[in-house]
């Protein structure tokens, strides 16, 4: 047994308790399987941590956080925080987390697992064999973040769009250098014809062209992206954009691999990464064990490869969930015609148990 790694655990509110608790048995299936030291630290965030502590990010929470080597995320938020001031809601939480831990960088990858082709409402003369698109979201700047941002009064109310150009250099980098490893060709999401950070980021794009000759680089609008995403998903293969345009579109593209309930997402940048599912904490299923955890069971093996370097092992995790979907396995959000339904527990029971198939049978893929 070699490096010891922690995780913090943060379940979160709605279904984060029950997704997460899928992945952990997961990632304590490969922990026992792989001999790998993994060691998980629980707390509280978002609508459960300001329950019991008038806050959604505790200085305890903050610190377990820094204390660990990777953040494995559920989700935050709930209909009894909606009317509570912005600066206490769940959500809050998570943008003061992605700040603190200096998360520019929100990989989404939107990958159509085979079996699930059908379940996708677009249809499959548009979708053919299914998309492999990775959206690159900004995360610390942007419509977000930007000031001002506040009430200004019963009338009023103001947020900001700002850039600089070290931010757009930093999340373009990530950009170019995940275009050259996939299809080379990057699509740059905007709204150039009426916003001026637009202009700015296609400026810094233009600088970086010639460093990255093998990248094909073309310019999009976000309202056309919306549309061209669902008209013709193949002409895609990474997409980078503003932190709100990327919020958006990576919800868009969930619908192109059949559910929001398949796609993960990992914030990186700072020196610890922060692994989530791009769905919220869907409050109208929570506590009925339902849910998909596979974008959360997804997001845990981004993480085994991203902050721990077990590529191999994520390889598993990924290869247990195509065979389990391809046996017909599933949660009600993908279920279809003679497929066996399942509730969250036993789809991460099923995912657990290929898993262990897996490592005896191939006694792990050399
Ligand atoms: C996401 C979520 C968050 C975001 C919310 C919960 C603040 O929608 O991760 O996509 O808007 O970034
Ligand atoms: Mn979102």
């Amino acid at each position: 047994m070699n490096k010891k790694y922690k995780v913090a655990v943060l379940p979160g509110d709605g279904i984060g308790p029950e997704i997460i608790n899928e992945a952990v048995k997961v990632l304590s299936a490969i922990k026992k399987g792989m001999n790998i030291s993994l060691q998980f630290e629980y707390a509280d965030v978002g609508g459960v941590a300001y329950d019991n502590y008038g806050t959604s990010l505790p200085e305890q929470t903050l610190n377990t956080c820094k204390d660990s080597d990777a953040i494995l995320f559920g989700a935050i938020g709930g209909p009894q925080y909606d009317n509570i001031s912005i600066e206490l809601r769940p959500e809050k939480a998570l943008l003061k987390l992605r700040k603190e831990l200096g998360l520019y960088i929100n990989s989404r990858p939107a990958l159509t697992f085979p079996s699930l082709i059908n379940r996708s409402p677009i249809r499959r003369e548009i979708l053919k064999d299914g998309v492999d698109i990775l959206i690159v979201r900004e995360l610390s700047s942007g419509l977000y973040y930007g000031e001002p941002k506040k009430r200004i009064s019963s009338e009023e109310a103001v947020d900001t769009m700002r850039y600089t150009k070290t931010e757009i250099s930093r999340i373009l980098t990530y950009a170019f250098e995940q275009a050259q490893q996939r299809d080379k060709k990057l699509t740059v999401v905007d709204k150039e014809n009426v916003l001026q950070t637009s202009k700015l980021w296609r400026e810094v794009v233009s600088s970086f062209e010639s460093s990255y000759s093998d990248v094909e680089v073309d310019y999009m609008y976000i309202d056309n992206c919306t549309m061209q995403l669902v008209m013709n998903p193949h002409q895609f293969d990474v997409i980078v954009t503003e932190n709100t345009f990327g919020d958006i579109i990576s919800d868009e593209a969930s619908a192109l691999t059949g559910s929001i309930g398949m796609l993960p997402s990992a914030s990186l940048g700072g020196q610890i990464g922060l692994y989530e599912p791009i769905h919220g904490s869907a409050p109208d299923i929570a506590g009925m064990n339902i849910a998909n955890p596979i974008a959360t069971i997804l997001s845990a093996s981004m993480m085994l490869e991203n902050s721990f370097q077990l590529a191999r092992e994520a390889e598993i995790i990924r290869k247990a969930i195509n065979n389990v979907l391809e046996a017909g396995i599933r949660t009600p959000d993908i279920s279809q015609e003679n497929s066996q339904v399942v509730s969250t527990s036993e789809m991460g029971d099923a995912i657990v148990q290929e898993i262990n198939r897996l490592l005896i049978t191939n006694k792990v893929v050399e």
